[in-house]
């Protein structure tokens, strides 16, 4: 069964050994890699991620398959008053390529608009992560836009397409309701 959900602090050595596993493949597009080095950088960012989820400031939520952590999802930089966030996620090795991350972000993208209430969700991916890049295509995300040079990536910068999604286009989309494959 999949759940996503805070982790616990007693699952830091758990979390941390998927992150040192993982560590090259992710450094390839995520920035945080090097602030977190160590089991206390772990229990540290754990701490982090639930003060934050109680501000609702930004829910970086783990991704557990079998009870295993396999990854993380987060909707961050929530802005209330304009009713947005973005979306970040990352999975480890053994679970790519079997349409977790895309059932993820479906479900989060679903309780972004339905509970939330939020009005739009963005995605930025680096103009070269064609990986990622399939989540916001397969959701009918539309791309507004290449940010030249937005993310400083350990000894490079990187330019970052947006894309974005509103909650009228979720809501008409057709097949709503249903997270196929098709779309
Ligand atoms: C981005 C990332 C999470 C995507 O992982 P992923 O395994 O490719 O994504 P999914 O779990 O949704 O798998 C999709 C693939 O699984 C396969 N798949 C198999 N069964 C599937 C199913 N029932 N439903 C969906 N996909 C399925 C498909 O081939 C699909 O590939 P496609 O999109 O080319 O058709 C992963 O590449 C990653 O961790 N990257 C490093 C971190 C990163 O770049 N994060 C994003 C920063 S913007």
């Amino acid at each position: 069964m999949m759940e996503i959900r805070l982790p616990r602090t007693d699952e830091a050595p758990a979390f941390f050994a998927l992150v040192e596993a993982n560590r090259a493949r992710l450094k390839q597009w995520l920035h945080w890699l090097d602030d977190h080095v160590s089991l206390d950088d772990t229990r540290r960012h754990i701490d982090h991620f639930a003060r934050l989820y109680e501000t609702r400031e930004a829910f970086h939520l783990g991704v557990f398959d079998a009870a295993q952590m396999c990854g993380m999802v987060s909707l961050q930089n929530i802005d209330w008053l304009n009713r947005k966030a973005s979306l970040g996620y990352w999975l480890g090795e053994q679970w790519l390529g079997r349409g977790l991350m895309t059932q993820v972000c479906g479900t989060l993208i679903d309780y972004a608009f339905d509970e939330l209430e939020l009005n739009r969700l963005e995605i930025l991916c680096a103009t070269g992560n064609h990986r990622s890049k399939r989540i916001p295509q397969h959701f009918g995300f539309r791309l507004e836009g290449v940010m030249r040079e937005a993310e400083w990536l350990y000894d490079h910068w990187v330019d970052q397409e947006l894309h974005a999604l509103l909650r009228r286009d979720w809501l008409n989309r057709p097949m709503a309701g249903l997270h196929d494959r098709t779309g």
